[in-house]
This record gives C-alpha cells, structure tokens and sequence, in this order.
C-alpha cells in the first residue's frame, strides 16, 4: 500500500502486492533475460518488478488502469524515477523499454440471426491486415497489382475481398496470376468450381477465420497440437455400445454444417 500511495498518492488499488513477494518469487522461479507473463496486470507490480529484475515481461490488462497506473508507472521505472519497492535490492538505476499494443474488436461478430458475420467495425485495410496475419501472410499491398495485398514469398500471394466471385472473375484472375505464381483468396463466398484453377486457392470469410480460432470454450488449456503421447497403442475392441456411439457420430458429421462444406 505504501509503494502504491508513494507512486501514485491516494488512487490505490484495495490489495495490492509488495514488490518484495514478487520479487522472491520471480528470483526463485526465473533467471534474468526470462519471460514473465502476467495475463491480469492490474497495477503492474509483475511488470515493474520483472523489469528491475532484468526479466522481459509481457502484460495484459483490459482496464482503463491500463493507462492510469501500468504505463506511467513503468515509464517511472525505465526511468529510474521509481525509487520504491524493490529499486534498492535489485541495484536499479533505470533502462530499458516496453512496446504497447492496443487489441482490435473482434473480427468475427453473430449478427441477429446468430450467424458468425464480419465485424461492421472492419475497414477494408483492417480486414486484410488481419486475413494476412491469420493467413500467415505479410501484409505489403502493391501499387499496381490489385490482388497483391500480401505475400508469403516471392510467388505467393494473398487478395482479401468482402465480394462474391463467379466463375468468370475467379478465370480472369487466374490467368493473370499465371503458372509460375500462386494466389489466397479470401472472400465471401465464391460461385463456381475452386479445383478448376490450380493456381488459386480459395478460402471463405468468416468460415476461413473460425477455423483459425478457438471460440467459446470455458477452457481453453487443451492444446490439441501438443497432446502427450500415448503410451502404449490400445487395442479398440469393438462393444454394442461403442458401435452404436459411432454410428451416431458418424451420422452427425454427416449434417450440413452451418458455413457450407465446400471449403475447410
Ligand atoms: C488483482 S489484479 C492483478 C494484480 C497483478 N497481477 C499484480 O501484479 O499486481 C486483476 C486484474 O485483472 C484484470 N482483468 C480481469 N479480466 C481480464 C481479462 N480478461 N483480460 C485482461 N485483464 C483482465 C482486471 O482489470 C484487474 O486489473
């Protein structure tokens, strides 16, 4: 409490913790150069007691506190002006640097119908910078080339659209994009045979980016890329009960999904 009003006077948080407990544990459970991640940075005391300590951080904060107390008070420690807390003990004469990064609005918005829509608050740029970083692409838009908004490499290319492409756009582009280089399209939805064009591939928004992200779970701690492996292979002996099970499942993948099955 006394860091707190020292830093920043009567506005206080109601429990906050003493630089000297982070400190211990940071000194117990990290090295310098570490990584601190403090996804619930409330005022910041992770952050400023990782940077004396010479750790990198990363911080997370979706109050306005953000601004009134985390920001000022790390420029307060960079410096050196935040002579409290752990400043003595860990030699701290200043330094360093943070970046600062404010979140988009979600991309994906349900509209009336809950159906899975485009965020209305997506300008053209927005949504192609976000469609290329999705994608895997470097958002580098050409000056001449309408359809070269992104590049993965010399030849690969990304074109973000919110239109509907038929056939013969879809054959025009195609032969523009040529044998030697290769085209993303990512539109709304597109009329017309994707397998016909070789060069091209064709993904639909919002569709292409629901694939990408993990949505509504109450926990998202299972990385499916990185399940440990089983130990030993199981023999599956097929039970009444396991059949039938399956059977039903097979039955509901078959359903028409909600964005249409023609792509992934
Ligand atoms: C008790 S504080 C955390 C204190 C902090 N870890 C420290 O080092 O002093 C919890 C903070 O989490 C923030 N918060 C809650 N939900 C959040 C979310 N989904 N994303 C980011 N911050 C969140 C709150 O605004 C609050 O400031």
């Amino acid at each position: 409490m006394k860091e707190m009003l020292a830093l920043f006077g009567n506005d206080v948080f109601s429990t906050p913790k003493p630089e000297r407990l982070i400190h211990t544990l940071l000194h117990i459970a990290t090295n310098p150069n570490d990584l601190v991640l403090d996804s619930f940075a409330g005022s910041g005391t992770t952050g400023a007691v990782a940077h004396k300590m010479r750790r990198r951080w990363i911080m997370i904060e979706l109050g306005e506190h953000c601004h009134t107390h985390i920001i000022p008070r790390l420029k307060k420690v960079i410096d050196g002006e935040d002579k409290g807390g752990i400043t003595e003990a860990a030699a701290w004469k200043g330094g360093g640097g943070f970046r600062y990064f404010a979140l988009a609005p979600s991309l994906i918005t349900m509209d009336k119908y809950s159906q899975a829509v485009i965020n209305k608050e997506y300008n053209a740029v927005m949504l192609t910078q976000a469609m290329c970083k999705l994608m895997g692409f470097t958002y580098a838009p050409s000056d001449s080339v309408y359809w070269q908004q992104g590049h993965s490499t010399e030849t690969d290319f990304i074109y973000v659209t919110t239109q509907t492409l038929d056939q013969a756009q879809l054959a025009a582009l195609s032969e523009e994009v040529g044998d030697n280089r290769s085209l993303l399209i990512c539109c709304s939805a597109f009329r017309g045979k994707a397998e016909a064009f070789p060069n091209l591939t064709l993904r639909k928004i919002p569709r292409a980016v629901l694939t990408k992200c993990e949505w509504g779970h109450d926990d998202y701690s299972l990385n499916v890329q990185n399940l440990p492996l089983a130990e030993e292979e199981q023999v599956d002996i097929p039970t009444p009960r396991k059949l039938k099970a399956k059977a039903k499942a097979k039955a509901k993948s078959s359903e028409p999904s909600l964005f249409g099955g023609d792509d992934e």
